[in-house]
């Protein structure tokens, strides 16, 4: 059944959104061409959208098949697809029957580890570049989750949607706009959910912020600042941590806000994006690259393989993102710099502000809303966060606290079985997935026109203007394990 949208205080303070949306009873082709109009910017990536296929029909709102055990294949065993196969394997109702690396002895020390752990034994798969094909062939599989590095996951992405799997992948699902549409059109077809690995849209701060703001504690959210500014220089020149060094040589490659999903995203659910706004066009800036230079200058001996790169990505790429209604979000990406790490999360109104990673209260964020403060001084987050704690965190917070990133993976494996297995609508669909890698390829082609603005596709085809539930989920309870 699908989950019956939130209701919130937007409407009753007479947001923009509710105006548009809910009021007016938006949502036919009428009220797609009305929000249209008021964001002419947007136009041209409308007209660009392509045409569905005969028969092809939008997966917004379709519910998951209801699963009595979701069994799961993973493609790429390194250090996140290792983690995050125990997180699986522990996940009630939840069995890993598949895994699939390049090296065949990371499936091979995946599979023991299981089995210490008391599971079953998966089905191993390896020594190939090719050899998560084959395992997508097996009729045990429900999920895969792909942990393999960027520039694999479209591909694998997509074969796992035609193999009939649904499919959990990481950041990002695809690095070119054609590859994001061809996967949206994909799942339309397939009928399976492809989904964005987004944990952080499940931390505790970030879903206490989306029910502020759902709840109208910010009046009219006016704009958004979020993004990933995490020192990864040790880890990039590292011989033993990124496979054959694949991150680094993403900075080689092309000048591009290459991961910056983890803070966009969170920002994006508290407006409602592809479920009330739109994200209609991109800005993108970049400093000269500096850090990894500079870096492997101090640290690293002249003999080392990275001597013969050369670093082209800037260290920090800003977006500058504008929404159908008038909201603007700023979206960073820097890994390359050294300072603490933040993902930013700040979200502000008409009636207020919330800034993460900025307080010294234990949540680490801080608030300022009226009329509940004044006097232009910030106030520590943690009253509200326990007063907005998201149902997830009510229910799981101890057990997840266990799990990898403070508890953020646990809370998303375990949400994304309890969806499949109680038959639930994602919280996170193609289409949020979609949006969300776009300023990937958008960031690169702003900056090749100089940081001219460029249309972000709209990859709901008009249904954007439906509110509808996502993340702001309604508590329910994962279904027996018998
Ligand atoms: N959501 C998060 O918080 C989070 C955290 C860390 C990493 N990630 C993402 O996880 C992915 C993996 O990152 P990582 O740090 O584990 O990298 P890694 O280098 O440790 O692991 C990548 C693995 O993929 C394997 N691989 C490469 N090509 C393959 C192929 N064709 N088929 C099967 N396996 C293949 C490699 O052998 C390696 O074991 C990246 O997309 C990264 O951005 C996400």
């Amino acid at each position: 059944m699908p989950e019956i949208p939130a209701v919130s205080r937007r409407s009753m303070l007479g947001g923009t959104l509710a105006t548009g949306a809910v009021v007016a009873g938006l949502g036919s082709a009428a009220g797609a061409a009305a929000a249209t109009s008021a964001a002419p910017s947007a136009a041209g990536a409308e007209a660009s959208a392509p045409g569905r296929r005969p028969g092809q029909k939008s997966m917004i709102n379709v519910p998951f098949e209801e699963y009595r055990t979701v069994r799961v294949g993973v493609i790429g065993l390194g250090n996140r697809g290792s983690g995050m196969t125990t997180g699986w394997s522990v996940i009630p109702g939840c069995v890993v029957t598949a895994v699939c690396d390049i090296r065949a002895d990371r499936a091979e020390r995946t599979a023991d580890g299981l089995v210490a752990d008391g599971m079953p034994r998966p089905a191993e798969y390896g020594g190939s570049a090719d050899a998560y094909a084959k395992m997508l062939r097996r009729d045990d599989i429900d999920l895969v989750y792909i942990a393999t590095p960027w520039e694999f996951h479209y591909e694998q992405g997509k074969a796992a949607l035609l193999s009939g799997k649904h499919v959990v992948v990481e950041l990002p699902i695809a690095t070119e706009v054609s590859e994001l549409w061809d996967l949206v059109d994909t799942s339309e077809r397939t009928r399976k959910n492809l989904m964005l690995s987004e944990n952080c849209s499940y931390g505790r701060n970030e879903l206490a912020m989306l029910k502020m703001a759902h709840e109208g504690l910010f009046g009219d959210v006016t704009n958004g600042h979020g993004g990933y500014l995490h020192d990864l220089r040790e880890l990039l020149f590292s011989d033993t941590y990124y496979t054959d060094a694949w991150r680094r040589r993403w900075h080689t490659r092309s000048t591009a806000s290459f991961y910056a999903m983890h803070g966009l995203a969170p920002i994006a659910a508290a407006m409602d994006i592809n479920r009330g706004d739109r994200m209609t066009t991109l800005k993108a800036t970049a400093t000269a690259p500096k850090g990894l230079a500079d870096y492997r200058e101090r640290f690293i001996p002249k003999s080392h393989p990275s001597w013969r790169e050369t670093y082209i990505n800037g260290d920090l790429v800003s977006c500058a993102i504008e929404t159908a209604r008038g909201r603007t979000i700023r979206a960073e990406h820097d890994v390359s710099s050294p300072r603490p790490y933040s993902r930013i999360n700040s979200l502000a109104g008409s009636r207020g502000i919330f800034e993460d990673y900025a307080g010294t209260s234990t949540t680490g964020g801080r608030i300022y809303v009226e009329p509940d403060h004044g006097g232009h001084s910030w106030r520590d987050f943690d009253a509200y966060r326990k007063e907005f704690d998201h149902w997830l965190w009510k229910k799981l917070g101890d057990e997840a606290e266990n799990g990898g990133h403070g508890g953020m993976d646990y809370i998303l494996q375990w949400r994304t079985v309890q969806l499949m297995r109680a038959g639930l609508v994602p919280d996170i669909d193609v289409y949020d997935s979609a949006s969300w890698c776009a300023p990937v390829p958008l960031s690169v082609m702003s900056l090749e026109k100089e940081g001219r603005p460029v249309a972000v596709p709209d990859f709901t085809r008009g249904s954007w203007v439906n509110l509808r539930s996502g993340l702001d989920s309604r508590s329910t309870d994962m279904p027996p394990v018998s």
